[in-house]
């Protein structure tokens, strides 16, 4: 599913320009900035920024030049192309190591469509959080590209490549077998651990805000890490409750006290991981169309029965049904609820969710899927990457409308 619009913030876009040629260190981000700037009255207090963490580890990335990047992908061969997003394609490729010696590496490389500004500050984000981050349940990134050349730009990143796909290809794909139940579990407790490790973990507070099944990528293990950083912001500092922005992510799992607001913090992300959980528990997508009308939206249609109710089993992804025991799914339900409050602050805490994930995988030790006869994915075995990862009912970007209470005009 894609991202709607990040093209929103006029007064914004109007007032910046695009930065030139890449500096080694990308200009210091808007982000961290702009909050400073809009609210500058506690700005001297401020702890580092993301774009001050990013000048001491920007040197682990590399920068590559775009021929290096041709060669690797087979000039961007269509059969090398694994994915498509809302920003831009997706291919596999083949690089040398830093210091030439040893074996190609396997990676990934993104390239930007080509739409201008919004475009550059996407992956001018992206560069500065994953050169930043460093966690087992984040995707790495090893480096990136940027040529501002007479054709336009160009803005590539490569990152470690990610053999068993996207969760959303597991849930939604007609392709692949059902994912087992534990492996779910196990897949929420990796991308909550990752998400933990954000909001909680780090010097500086990131809001991933766009978090999605197609955004939780699978190694050959199938464990879980986190892509796209293009949206990630810095969260609010000092008293702050929030950070006023431009509207963007993807429908189906934006917090909606956000789409009305723009007002940004970290429970933005727990509203959208409420929705994945309901994702997992009931094969289904937060928004299909294609399903008849009263039962599109996955948020109205699980409130139909509810996790304590004697129907719940029913929304129960029907691969799960032997292999998923009861409680551990109620508590499943219970869990995505309370990420749902209408309240951000009545929303636990990522390390909160982390324990409640824990409790349903122990709840379900002792389940023999095996025996249930359903469909068990072979957890040694990475599927073949043919073809590209593109959802038949992904829907297209859109814009939602703007926040009404932006009065920063941060994006
Ligand atoms: N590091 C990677 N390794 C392997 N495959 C990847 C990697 N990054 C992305 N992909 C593949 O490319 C697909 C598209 O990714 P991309 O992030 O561009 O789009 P998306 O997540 O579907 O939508 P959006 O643009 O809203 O993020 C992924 O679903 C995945 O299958
Ligand atoms: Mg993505």
């Amino acid at each position: 599913m894609k991202c709607f619009g990040f093209f929103k913030d006029n007064s914004k876009t109007n007032k910046e320009k695009a930065a030139p040629s890449p500096p080694k260190t990308p200009p210091r981000s808007t982000t961290s900035s702009s909050n400073q700037v809009s609210k500058s009255s506690s700005s001297l207090a401020s702890p580092r920024g993301i774009s001050d963490l990013y000048k001491e580890k920007e040197n682990s990335l590399r920068v590559f030049p775009l021929s290096e990047l041709r060669t690797a992908t087979n000039n961007f061969h269509r059969l090398l192309k694994i994915g498509e997003g809302g920003f831009g394609s997706v291919y596999k490729g083949s690089i040398q190591p830093a210091n030439g010696q040893g074996d190609p590496i396997i990676v990934a490389i993104k390239r930007l469509n080509k739409n201008g500004y919004q475009g550059h500050k996407q992956w001018h984000a992206e560069v500065q959080f994953l050169g930043v981050v460093n966690h087992p349940n984040l995707v790495k990134l090893l480096g990136y590209c940027s040529v501002d050349g007479e054709r336009g730009i160009q803005r590539l990143l490569v990152y470690e490549f990610m053999p068993n796909k996207s969760l959303e290809d597991h849930l939604f794909g007609k392709a692949l077998p059902s994912l087992p139940w534990k492996t779910r579990l196990q897949i929420m407790l990796g991308a909550a651990q990752g998400l933990a490790y954000l909001h909680e973990g780090l010097e500086v507070q990131v809001i991933y805000r766009d978090f999605k099944a197609s955004n939780v990528l699978l190694d050959e293990d199938f464990k879980p890490k986190l892509s796209d950083f293009g949206l990630a912001r810095e969260g609010p500092t000092g008293d702050r409750t929030h950070v006023s922005t431009a509207v963007v992510g993807t429908y189906g799992y934006a917090a909606p006290e956000y789409v009305e607001s723009g007002r940004l913090n970290v429970k933005i992300d727990t509203w959208s991981f409420g929705v994945v959980l309901y994702e997992i528990l009931t094969g289904r997508r937060s928004l299909d169309r294609n399903r008849p009308a009263e039962e599109q939206k996955l948020l109205d249609w699980v409130k139909k029965y509810p996790a304590d109710g004697k129907r719940f089993g029913m929304i129960i992804d029907p691969p799960l049904r032997n292999q998923c025991p009861l409680d551990a799914a109620r508590k499943i339900a219970r869990l995505a609820d309370s990420c749902l409050n209408k309240n951000p602050k009545d929303r636990p805490t990522m390390s909160q969710i982390i324990e409640g994930i824990r409790e349903a995988i122990e709840d379900s030790e002792g389940q023999n899927p095996e025996a249930s006869g359903s469909n068990l994915v072979d957890s040694n075995r990475p599927f073949n990457q043919t073809g590209v990862t593109r959802s038949p009912r992904r829907v297209t970007a859109h814009q939602l409308p703007r926040p009404t209470a932006n009065v920063n005009g941060v994006s």
